[in-house]
């Protein structure tokens, strides 16, 4: 799989949009807010209050949550330049993502972004935003260039589907039948990848700049629990009904794996360690629920099935149509999907679990 060209999210501001399908993920943006204020300000006080403060959110994809993050960091920068009686600075602002990314509905998102900016905060800045495609796990920006690398939601994907999975046939991810092999060559991808990204944001990011990443992890060292590989398990079970409709081929299922990586916070900690170009300042886990929707009826496990398929299909479903197939396969495999999900959470209520971390650059 050339990961690169088909990992994006669903373009547009249509029904199954990540634009419109992306409120699961906001809840992690919201749940970091007070971590992310002490990191801008921290960035912004220890670089000497500069009167250009660069920063970048770093795979934005398309929709409002990387709006939300810019109007946060804009938030904090406006107050803690006020407080100090410092003349509010200039802010420039990188949205980046892979090529593939549906930039165009985010550009078309900026008039509206900067008139809201103007009627809040009338003579702030002037803020710049421009996009930024490629991928995070090489070099993005010129050296000692940023004060402040945000992501959200992102650093989870990994770079390439690990090799040596050959043998995780009709699972597309670690499962509990999957051989000890497997949960080796994911972990051992995820462990070059990070690095990967450290080595270039320690390149990037200034002495006394900031980084607040937030992404899934799981809650034990063991891979098998419920938070790391229930929902993949749903998702190769759903597909394995669509090779016994002859919707799809069961060899499609056997050759595909998801290109991502759900870490323990202790692996986290052990890469960044053994990198050596950051202190961490804050490294801690929270959980999402699949679905909080307050629907009390008798359909209730139904509603919650249907959400998170929304949600699931809005961040795969390139990736999937590109290998099984688009239009029928798609609606029949989130079709089942949702009852999976459904069937599930009437016996287990499940969430994700995440990994937030803050982190200074030495
Ligand atoms: C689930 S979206 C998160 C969007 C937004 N940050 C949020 O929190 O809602 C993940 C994004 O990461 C991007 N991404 C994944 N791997 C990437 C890479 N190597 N370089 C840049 N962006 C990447 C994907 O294309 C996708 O748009």
């Amino acid at each position: 799989m050339d990961v690169e060209n088909v990992l994006n999210m669903n373009a547009g501001e249509g029904e199954t949009s990540y634009a419109n399908n992306s409120i699961h993920q906001r809840q992690a943006i919201t749940k970091v807010r007070a971590i992310m204020e002490d990191a801008v300000k921290n960035a912004v006080s220890m670089t000497t209050f500069p009167t250009c403060i660069q920063v970048a959110d770093l795979g934005c994809s398309s929709g409002p949550n990387t709006f939300l993050v810019i109007s946060e960091i804009v938030d904090t920068v406006h107050g803690i330049y006020q407080q100090t009686n410092n003349k509010s600075p200039e802010l420039q602002v990188f949205l980046n993502d892979l090529p593939g990314n549906d930039f165009n509905t985010v550009f078309k998102s900026l008039p509206a972004f900067y008139k809201k900016l103007k009627e809040e905060k009338g003579d702030f800045g002037p803020c710049f935003v421009s996009g930024l495609a490629g991928s995070f796990y090489g070099r993005l920006f010129p050296s000692q260039s940023l004060h402040f690398v945000h992501s959200s939601n992102s650093l989870h994907w990994l770079s390439q589907v690990p090799n040596g999975l050959s043998n995780n046939k009709a699972n597309v991810f670690i499962a509990k039948s999957s051989p000890p092999s497997v949960f080796k060559a994911y972990k051992e991808q995820f462990r070059r990848d990070f690095s990967k990204f450290l080595r270039s944001r320690a390149v990037e990011i200034m002495p006394g700049g900031h980084m607040l990443l937030t992404f899934l992890g799981r809650s034990a060292l063991d891979p098998t629990t419920n938070d790391c590989c229930k929902m993949a398990e749903l998702l190769s079970k759903s597909l394995l009904d669509l090779v016994a409709q002859g919707i799809v081929k069961e060899g499609d299922v056997d050759s595909f794996n998801l290109p991502l990586y759900r870490p323990f916070k202790g692996e986290v900690r052990e890469i960044i360690d053994n990198e050596g170009s950051f202190n961490i300042e804050k490294l801690e886990t929270f959980e999402v629920d699949w679905d909080n929707s307050d629907t009390s009826e008798d359909d209730q496990y139904c509603v919650s099935g249907q959400n998170v398929a929304k949600w699931i299909r809005a961040g795969t479903e390139p990736m999937l149509a590109t290998h099984f197939g688009a239009g029928t396969a798609m609606d029949s495999l989130f079709a089942r999907f949702a009852q999976h999900v459904a069937e599930h959470l009437c016996i287990e209520k499940t969430a994700d679990f995440y990994i937030v971390l803050s982190m200074t650059k030495k």
